[in-house]
């Protein structure tokens, strides 16, 4: 986790240090700092809490011409300055940042504690700049290079030593790493979004590389010593679409973007007159998905969610057997994978540690993996054997909304195309794709209801508990609402299936708990409409997510949203916008950080 950014040229870093971490909060932001190395050797700043406060305290007339900073989510040690990076070496000759954990940090901790090392912070990653220092003798990158055959785990890293003030050292193991390309100038980012804006190429450092980076030239190598030649690649993405606008925060914006994104996720890849679409991305691996006797769809979060909802959607349509798997449980479990296996991977950052290490097994047992993620060239996009892309965008909420509403999209998409490479007749592709199409526009109807959706979140907000139920296609749709009020607004809430309420979570029904039903209409509708009698009976208090032409639950329901409506596999697209906007609505009225919630992080690049 983390976010690492680094300057060396002719212009003072601090400015775009400071810019760089604020883009990189989504990464953690319990606590940031930065070292700059200039006439007065290495200084390091840093602060508890965002980067607002780093800012704070760090001048923006500040003329070093040398700096890197970091924005950290706590793993080792509490969130505080003495743990906040850059770690520095005893004689305070020595900076350094890292992303990543250090797996074996408590030997290499105790025996440079029997050396006489005085630990200055709880992280793994101090251990890392007293041991460059203890094999410094005047080169830098040898001393790192030394120390890193000596650490198990994942990092990147971004070193300087106030005796070398040209250059900044940086090394890669499983947490990514950019080198942005400028005029005399030279950058570092853990994450393109830092170098929106600063430099228009980037080179890609792989796992096991290092590189010395100065103004005016960087070279990479392996940690190995090998010589490495990369090619510096285009840096796609347009600064402005990392801005709020006129949205009070990323979330909303994100919300709102749906009708666009939706319809990005699939333009270019609908046929109508064939009855199907076209994935480019997966084209040259077709014999092989039509061979394919069994699909497991791998992921976290959010994404695990999208994955639970193709299940559905791929298995009817394919009539295959399709599994979803936690990739945390799916990669330490031995599964039984063989090559009629396919494995997709479902990731908007493309860059979740267990998802990541989920497709690696699934490749090392001889799987064909495919990737479903959002970030163009990112290490999952890299890792697959082929993939679709959801070209959403940057999603800067750390609560994922249009990422989730594109995943199923392109799920709805593979579900389409390797349905006609079976059995899946023309009328029935051409019925989807026509249903994708109109996607959009429904989706604006619902966005046009935020006010009331709004007047149901202020009624809500005042409760510490709900309980989400759905059944079927809208059972994860239940449990993604859940997760999505969970995170920003701290209020605990479960999803559930809707019959299984009756065999537990029924006891905690009383007129202090909100049930949210998600039961547009659907061949369990009826089954569903006796669950909400359940509740009732129970005095919860009901919300509903029907379709338009609901007339039962406007009777039943103490509130109702409704939903225009679609047909089966395009509907939970449609229900899970409402309760995006529920949930953004409560965590505002309960004044919570809805764009940064507490003890979250966008990316989660730790196991
Ligand atoms: C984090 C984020 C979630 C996200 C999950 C999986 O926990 O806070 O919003 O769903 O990671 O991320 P991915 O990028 O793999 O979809």
């Amino acid at each position: 986790m983390c976010g690492i950014v680094g300057y060396i040229g002719p212009k003072p870093a601090v400015p775009f240090l400071l810019e760089g971490l604020k883009r990189l909060e989504y990464r953690g932001y319990d606590s940031a700092g930065v070292a700059l190395l200039g006439e007065h050797g290495l200084q390091v700043v840093k602060a508890v809490g965002k980067v607002s406060q780093l800012a704070q305290r760090v001048s923006r007339g500040r003329t070093e011409h040398l700096g890197f900073g970091h924005t950290r989510w706590a793993t080792h040690g509490v969130p505080s300055e003495a743990n906040a990076h850059p770690h520095t070496s005893v004689d305070g000759r020595i900076a350094l940042v890292h992303n990543g954990i250090i797996e074996n940090y408590a030997p290499l901790r105790e025996e440079l504690r029997q050396e006489g090392v005085v630990f200055k912070s709880e992280t793994d990653t101090e251990v890392l700049v007293h041991l460059i220092a203890r094999h410094y003798h005047g080169d830098l990158a040898e001393a790192v290079r030394i120390t890193l055959g000596l650490v198990d785990g994942a990092y990147g890293i971004c070193v300087a030593h106030q005796d070398e003030p040209d250059r900044l050292v940086v090394a890669k193991m499983g947490s990514p790493l950019l080198l942005g390309l400028g005029e005399e100038e030279n950058f570092v980012a853990s994450d393109r979004q830092a170098l929106v804006g600063h430099s228009e190429r980037v080179i890609v450092l792989e796992d096991g590389e290092m590189a010395v980076i100065r103004a005016e030239d960087i070279s990479v190598f392996t940690i190995d010593m090998r010589p490495v030649e990369r090619e510096a690649v285009e840096l796609q993405e347009e600064l402005e679409r990392i801005d709020k606008g006129e949205f009070p925060h990323f979330m909303l914006k994100e919300i709102f973007e749906q009708p666009r994104t939706i319809g990005d996720a699939f333009a270019g890849r609908l046929l109508p007159e064939e009855g199907g679409v076209r994935l480019g991305g997966i084209a040259s691996v077709l014999d092989r998905l039509k061979a394919c006797k069994r699909l497991i769809l791998t992921a976290c979060g959010t994404s695990w969610h999208a994955a639970l909802v193709g299940e559905y959607i791929l298995e009817d349509m394919l009539r295959i057997p399709v599994e979803v798997e936690y990739a945390s449980e799916f990669r330490y479990r031995n599964p039984v994978i063989d090559e009629d296996c396919c494995v997709v991977a479902i990731s908007q950052s493309g860059e979740t540690a267990d998802t990541l290490a989920a497709m690696k097994e699934a490749k090392r047992k001889g799987a064909l993996v495919l990737g479903i993620c959002n970030r163009v060239g990112s290490a999952i996009a890299r890792e697959s054997d082929a993939g679709v892309y959801l070209h959403a965008g940057p999603e800067i909420g750390v609560a994922s909304t249009k990422a989730f509403t594109s995943q199923l999209v392109v799920l709805i998409l593979l579900a389409v195309h390797m349905g006609r490479l079976r059995h899946m007749g023309y009328n029935h592709g051409r019925q989807v794709v026509e249903d994708l199409k109109a996607l959009p526009d429904r989706v604006r109807e619902i966005l046009a209801t935020a006010p009331e959706i709004k007047r149901i979140a202020l009624k809500l907000a005042e409760h510490n508990n709900a309980l989400y139920l759905g059944r079927g296609l809208f059972f994860p749709v239940a449990l993604e609402g859940a997760l999505k009020l969970k995170e920003i607004s701290y209020i605990h809430a479960e999803g559930y299936p809707a019959a299984e309420m009756k065999h537990g979570p029924i006891a905690l029904i009383d007129e202090h708990m909100p049930v949210i039903v998600v039961a547009p209409h659907d061949d369990n509708y009826e089954k569903v409409v006796s669950n909400i009698q359940e509740v009732r009976a129970r005095r919860g208090k009901v919300v509903v997510i029907a379709t338009k032409a609901d007339t039962k639950l406007q009777e039943l329901a103490d509130e109702i949203i409704l939903i225009p409506d679609a047909t089966q596999a395009t509907l939970p697209i449609l229900a899970a916008i409402p309760l995006q906007l529920l949930s953004y609505y409560i965590a505002v009225e309960r004044g919570c950080d809805v764009d940064q919630p507490r003890n979250l992080a966008k990316s989660v690049t730790v196991e």
